[in-house]
């Protein structure tokens, strides 16, 4: 009888981002880094386990997973495999609930999914702090999924501070747009992008101003300011365009849909609708405003040239544990 569980944990966006490793392997990234939740995307996964399974599988939204992904879901079993002294194989179902190739970074949500379906179907009791240090080593962002509502991953705390919540999703009504403007892969992974970083020379520049942005993020979350987060927020995604930019080769995420939306949300502001804008790694951007505002703003995104689909995300919880298994 194979042992399994299920688990569902929501993808996140960053204010500040994490861009460049101080080492991989432990993995410690190069700064800092402050996030929300979110609600509306988020990824469910039943692992289960068994003797007799001759090795890992990986279903992704209804298909055999390529091999690239199958690689990253194996070397991060046997993370959490290790830890329980099994050598068991597993069978990893996994689904999105936002659409298959919609360009959102599935990478977060799935591996901290994969890490919490994967410790329970073992019987380990690890805290979140014990699975958000698990979960970075594969994806760096998925330790910050590991917990609900507001989230900084410190850089500089031992693994069982790696990541605190700043505030309860209940706190603020922050809503995260997303404009989904191409729905293919992107040129660079976020892994080539943070293994280039050390070849922009405004890394320094990013980097010394890092610490007064984080501090401006933590009290714009804590005061539900939105014009203080957006300023913030709005300048740690430039700031990361440009070291990207600026890396060798030069990586160039955005598409022109990508600026459209840009100077759209310029041009809203100045007409009194508050948004402002973030983008990972990738052309799709994320507009933050609050739930009064949420539906003008995807209006309007709608509305625009080049935008194939929109998401509404709150800020959402924690990874839970469900017995609704997908197989
Ligand atoms: C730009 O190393 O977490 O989203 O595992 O491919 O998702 P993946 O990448 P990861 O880098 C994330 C980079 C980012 C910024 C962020 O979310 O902090």
């Amino acid at each position: 009888m194979p042992t399994r569980a299920t688990a569902i944990a929501g993808a996140n966006i960053a204010f500040i981002k994490y861009w460049g490793r101080a080492s991989s392997s432990p993995l410690v990234p190069l700064n800092s880094s402050i996030s929300m939740t979110l609600d509306a995307a988020h990824t469910t996964t039943t692992v289960a386990f068994a003797d007799d399974y001759a090795d890992d599988s990986l279903t992704l939204n209804d298909a055999p997973a390529g091999a690239e992904a199958m690689l990253r879901a194996s070397r991060h079993l046997d993370r959490v495999r290790a830890l329980a002294g099994t050598a068991a194989r597993a069978q990893v179902v996994s689904r999105n609930s936002f659409p298959a190739a919609s360009g959102i970074a599935s990478s977060a949500s799935g591996f901290a999914a994969l890490t919490v379906a994967a410790a329970a179907a073992l019987g380990l009791q690890l805290t979140p702090q014990q699975m958000a240090a698990l979960a970075r080593e594969e994806s760096g962002s998925a330790a910050r999924s590991l917990l609900g509502g507001y989230v900084e991953w410190d850089a500089h705390a031992p693994d069982q501070a790696c990541v605190r919540q700043l505030a309860p999703e209940t706190h603020w009504d922050l809503v995260d747009v997303i404009a989904i403007v191409s729905e293919a892969a992107k040129p660079v992974s976020s892994l080539g992008g943070h293994a280039l970083a050390h070849t922009s020379p405004l890394l320094g520049a990013r980097i010394a101003a890092l610490e007064a942005a984080l501090a401006q993020t933590r009290d714009a979350i804590a005061r539900r300011d939105l014009a203080m987060l957006g300023e913030v927020a709005e300048a740690d995604a430039l700031s990361l365009h440009a070291i990207a930019l600026t890396s060798r080769p030069p990586i160039l995420y955005w598409q022109p849909a990508t600026l459209t939306i840009l100077h759209a949300v310029h041009r809203w502001r100045e007409e009194g609708l508050p948004a402002y804008f973030t983008i990972d790694a990738g052309p799709n951007v994320h507009i933050l405003t609050t739930r009064a505002y949420a539906e003008a703003v995807a209006q309007r995104v709608r509305a625009l040239e080049g935008v194939s689909n929109v998401l509404v995300c709150g800020s959402g919880s924690a990874p839970r544990l469900t017995d609704e298994h997908l197989a």
